[in-house]
């Protein structure tokens, strides 16, 4: 990487990956954090969802940002820092740095590799653009270094996929607060937001008939096994995705097919037929109810686009 790219790891050394875990199963109903889906293999299974017929989310929020690109960077503005969180491969983020040019760009994974490769290449794509990349879990409280060296006229935090979709709404909350707060007055907000739409067609998108989604929730065990050394068999549980449509989220959940136990390390863990280990929370919300959830973290609402079969949503939003 040259020299318009700084690079900060503010990753924990020491991860929380097994402690998780056991917290997790040792709960009377089991429940694993979702942010441990993505290893290797399962951003390479996302990256395949994303491509399904079945998953609209990526698809109808590329095309909204294809379409309102000069509406979004209108609001955004030209020379800001766009700061985006779980920026992977920057795909989406490289339509607003075209468009808006800004004064710095923050990419924040916590994916270390994909990281430096995406900052290489946008440091090709775009000569002039400096890139600060963070490593860093961004579910987790953490301060930005100083960018006023690059003399920002606002700050723009881009937040896109629906992840904030993935928080229960208590966190989300608290998630956009440290947004505003990184933000700063006068600051944007540009997410994206999946919508509440009829069950069938959410539940299709939770569970495809090629099973890339069943593999994706699977491969959590696999990942436990890999790395804690557990002895998890995948055949023994079953992937399930169901909306509540009261609660406004998909629920993804991994059912045992019998009773059986599990060894991870030292610990045995129990699981009796047709018990759950609960995966995955995705919320979907109105544009309303979005926008009130917003303001409790002290964002107002500027502009909305949406697609023409209300399929998703993305969102400006000030502070
Ligand atoms: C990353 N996140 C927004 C995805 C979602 O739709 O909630 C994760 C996902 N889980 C299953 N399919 C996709």
């Amino acid at each position: 990487m040259g020299e318009r790219v700084s690079f900060y790891d503010y990753s924990t050394a020491a991860s929380r990956f097994r402690e998780d875990v056991l917290d997790g199963l040792r709960r009377p109903r089991k429940e694993l954090p979702p942010k441990y889906f993505y290893d290797a293999v399962g951003s390479a299974l996302f990256d395949a969802i994303c491509a399904l017929p079945e998953y609209y989310p990526t698809r109808t929020e590329t095309a909204l940002m294809q379409r309102h690109a000069p509406a979004m960077a209108a609001c955004i503005g030209a020379r800001s820092a766009l700061i985006e969180f779980g920026s992977g491969v920057s795909r989406k983020s490289r339509m607003l740095i075209a468009a808006t040019e800004p004064a710095v760009y923050v990419p924040i994974d916590i994916a270390r590799e994909t990281l430096h490769s995406a900052a290489a290449s946008l440091e090709s794509a775009f000569p002039r653009l400096p890139i600060v990349a963070i490593c860093a879990d961004y579910s987790q409280p953490f301060e930005l270094p100083v960018l006023e060296r690059f003399c920002p006229r606002r700050r723009t935090v881009f937040f896109p996929g629906s992840t904030i979709g993935n928080f229960h709404p208590d966190e989300a909350v608290a998630f956009l607060a440290q947004a505003a707060r990184l933000a700063g007055a006068g600051g944007g907000l540009l997410i994206g937001v999946d919508l509440r739409k009829d069950k069938a067609a959410l539940e299709a998108a939770y569970d495809d008939p090629q099973g890339v989604t069943a593999a994706f929730n699977l491969n959590l065990l696999a990942r436990i096994n890999r790395e804690l050394g557990a002895d998890f068999d995948l055949r023994a549980f079953r992937h399930r995705a169901l909306y509540l449509e009261a609660h406004g989220r998909i629920e993804m959940h991994l059912d045992s097919r019998r009773d059986q136990s599990v060894l991870l390390g030292t610990e045995r863990i129990e699981f009796r037929a047709g018990e759950s280990i609960h995966t995955e929370n995705s919320y979907k919300y109105a544009v309303q109810e979005f926008q009130a959830l917003a303001a409790c973290a002290g964002f107002r609402p500027r502009q909305c686009w949406v697609d023409g079969a209300g399929l998703f949503s993305i969102h400006y939003m000030e502070c």
